[in-house]
């Protein structure tokens, strides 16, 4: 079966769904998985010390404030002073979980996108923000993506949730289900937290690639922070361009692992006749947990 998406069809729905739709990667290279090279050697002197510079203030964050097995992963990967070279981190990746990186010019096709990490390849843009994005860019760079996501890719079980994400999200495809699970994915994967005997910490390649949230999300009193329910996570809207309203909580991995394992299909048919709840709600008989102090 070919199911590669045809890169004028990827751009004619990209252009519906947002205004202008323009990527600014390079998709002209790219294989029908959308892969390429990472062409490690064109990265510019500049570009790598601006690498070393989001690293560094980031590194200084993360004790603390990131769950245990992203500072420990994290430290273990070397890309603290340049770039990092993909291969070289498949390497020690593959041994620990299986996991392969693959570079591609920025966001994917939904199905590409699936099928990549069905298959235990993360994809990861090669492209790096300019300085004047420092602390805020529109679309996942290089940094967000290798810093946020992959340091989570070397725990066993987080890697085999991630698996059956895109397995999920094959699935949901079909069944009309990619807006609930969208919506998971951004409350777990990209803004999720973590009990730990300290206190919260994260463990969401957004938070943890943002120098703002890091510390906004652990300890504001503004946003709510509830244990996380998985069809209730389904129902609720997201922010993009503010930090988020609410962190939905989970205890450990094991139990990310063992909510998401449901068959979701009866879930879309409920939530298809639910209304979304906004990104402050809190139900009645909802915890909200209080912040770090
Ligand atoms: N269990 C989900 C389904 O049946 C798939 C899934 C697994 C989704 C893990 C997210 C995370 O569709
Ligand atoms: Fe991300």
């Amino acid at each position: 079966m070919n199911t590669a998406v045809e890169q004028a069809d990827f751009f004619k729905t990209l252009e519906e769904k947002s205004d202008g739709g323009k990527l600014r990667g390079d998709y002209s290279q790219c294989d029908d998985r959308y892969v390429v090279q990472q062409d490690w050697s064109a990265y510019t002197p500049e570009q790598h010390a601006l690498w070393r510079k989001l690293y560094q203030r980031q590194a200084k964050l993360v004790p603390g404030r990131a769950c245990d097995v992203f500072i420990d992963s994290l430290a273990k990967m070397d890309a603290a002073d340049e770039i990092p070279r993909f291969d070289r981190t498949t390497e020690a990746l593959y041994k620990a979980t299986g996991w392969e990186l693959v570079a591609v010019p920025g966001l994917v096709p939904d199905l590409t996108f699936f099928e990549h990490l069905a298959n235990r390849r993360f994809p990861v843009t090669v492209w790096l923000r300019e300085p004047q994005e420092f602390d805020y860019i529109v679309e996942p760079d290089v940094f967000h993506d290798f810093f946020g996501h992959v340091p989570l890719l070397f725990n066993p079980i987080f890697a085999d949730h991630m698996q059956q994400y895109g397995k999920g999200g094959l699935k949901a495809l079909g069944l009309d289900g990619l807006t609930y699970l969208a919506r998971l994915y951004w409350y777990t994967v990209e803004f999720g937290l973590i009990e730990s005997p300290q206190g919260l910490r994260a463990y969401g390649a957004g938070i943890l690639s943002s120098g703002g949230e890091v510390e906004y999300c652990l300890s504001s009193p503004n946003p709510k922070r509830i244990p996380i329910d998985v069809e209730r996570v389904m129902r609720t809207l997201y922010k993009i361009d503010s930090y988020q309203e609410t962190y939905f909580v989970i205890k450990d991995f094991q139990q990310l692992f063992a909510e998401t394992a449901p068959d979701f299909a009866p879930m879309y048919e409920r939530l298809k006749q639910q209304e979304a709840l906004s990104a402050s709600s809190l139900l009645p008989g909802e915890i909200n947990l209080p912040p770090n102090v």
